[in-house]
């Protein structure tokens, strides 16, 4: 049974995961709290105010996922942390909460990379066997992973500028909409025409496997300038021809990374794409994952969304994973702001 704990970004979570005797995982208790009241009259998250935010809530964040599970820490087994990639003064809060309870309970230290904890996800909601594909697309990260095995993962493409959920927040925050922008375009879009604007795809085409959505967002700057000031009309219609863009381009990058899996793993009887990150709550981008899997003969795998978003679960999980394969770190493991998977 391990406890986890997440704290890189502006949630302070914890959680308990346990191996069942049958082999599957079990979450045990999965304990959120946001940090966006916080940050929403910034536009976007300062992290001074972060880490302060993580300090004054981590204790009590540990103690009702303890709580939920009903375990007291004399039933954990081990604890893990992130310890990076993210906002330094959030890791640090963090590994060192981590730190001191297996230390003073004399338990097994597992410092996790937040990257690792989305990456293993799938296996955490469904069971997912290795080797697998994985679409990260975030806040911070867009990614396509080749998840081999535990500890060998290889990056297959990335953005080469902002992140799918970056360029989400940004498009709502040039149309007013609040924050996180994701949400909220997409429930513009509901209403919208998503052919009426012209926006470009980024990378379509390109053989490569990597992202690009800044020239989006431009053109999506520049439509709204040239039509300024807009109605609500104009709103829905924008962010739904945005939507449709960043669905057509992520689909494309994915058929690709799909041809390549298969050609990879020839034999494979079930080929599956995971989805992680806040923006896998989006349906547009879903229903065109689904696609593609369904055109490239692949299973997709969306947990949902509490597993999808930033969570605790997933670190514990990762920690569990490491913990049984004796993957055990030292008490002075360091944070680190910058750890490419
Ligand atoms: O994984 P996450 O909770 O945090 C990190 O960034 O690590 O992802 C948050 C991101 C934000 O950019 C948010 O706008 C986006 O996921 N997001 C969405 C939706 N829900 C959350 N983007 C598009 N459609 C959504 N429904
Ligand atoms: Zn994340």
């Amino acid at each position: 049974m391990v406890l986890g704990i997440e704290t890189s970004c502006d949630e302070t979570a914890a959680a308990v995961v346990r191996r069942t005797p049958a082999g599957g995982a079990e979450i045990l208790s999965n304990v959120v709290l946001s940090q966006i009241e916080e940050h929403a009259a910034f536009g976007g998250v300062v992290p001074e105010i972060a880490a302060r935010a993580h300090v004054e809530a981590i204790d009590g964040i540990v103690r009702a996922a303890l709580i939920e599970a009903e375990v007291t820490l004399a039933d954990i087994d081990a604890v893990a942390a992130t310890v990076g990639p993210g906002l330094v003064g959030g890791l640090l809060v963090g590994a060192m909460t981590g730190k001191a309870i297996a230390a003073a309970r004399g338990l097994p230290f597992l410092a996790i990379n937040h990257l690792e904890g989305h990456a293993l996800s799938p296996r955490l909601s469904d069971g997912v066997a290795y080797p697998y594909l994985l679409l990260l697309v975030s806040g911070g990260h867009s990614q396509i992973l080749l998840v081999r095995a535990l500890d060998d993962y290889e990056r297959w493409g990335s953005t080469i500028d902002d992140a799918l959920g970056e360029a989400f927040d940004k498009t709502a925050k040039l149309l007013s909409l609040p924050q996180p922008g994701g949400p909220n375009v997409e429930k513009m879009a509901a209403g919208g025409d998503p052919k009426r604007f012209a926006l470009p795809r980024p990378m379509k085409g390109d053989a490569r496997l990597d992202f690009s959505f800044s020239g989006l967002k431009t053109a999506v700057r520049l439509v709204a300038e040239a039509h300024a000031p807009l109605s609500d009309e104009d709103v829905a219609d924008l962010c739904a021809s945005f939507q449709r863009a960043a669905a057509e381009t992520v689909a494309d990058r994915v058929r690709r990374a799909l041809i390549r899996f298969r050609e990879t793993f020839p034999g494979l009887a079930d080929p599956v794409l995971g989805v992680a990150g806040g923006v896998g709550a989006n349906q547009a981008i879903r229903d065109a994952l689904l696609t593609e899997c369904e055109a490239a003969g692949a299973r997709l795998v969306a947990p949902p969304l509490k597993l999808c978003s930033d969570n605790g679960a997933m670190i514990a999980y990762a920690g569990l994973e490491r913990f049984e394969a004796g993957l055990i770190d030292r008490l002075d493991a360091p944070v680190r702001s910058r750890w490419p998977l």
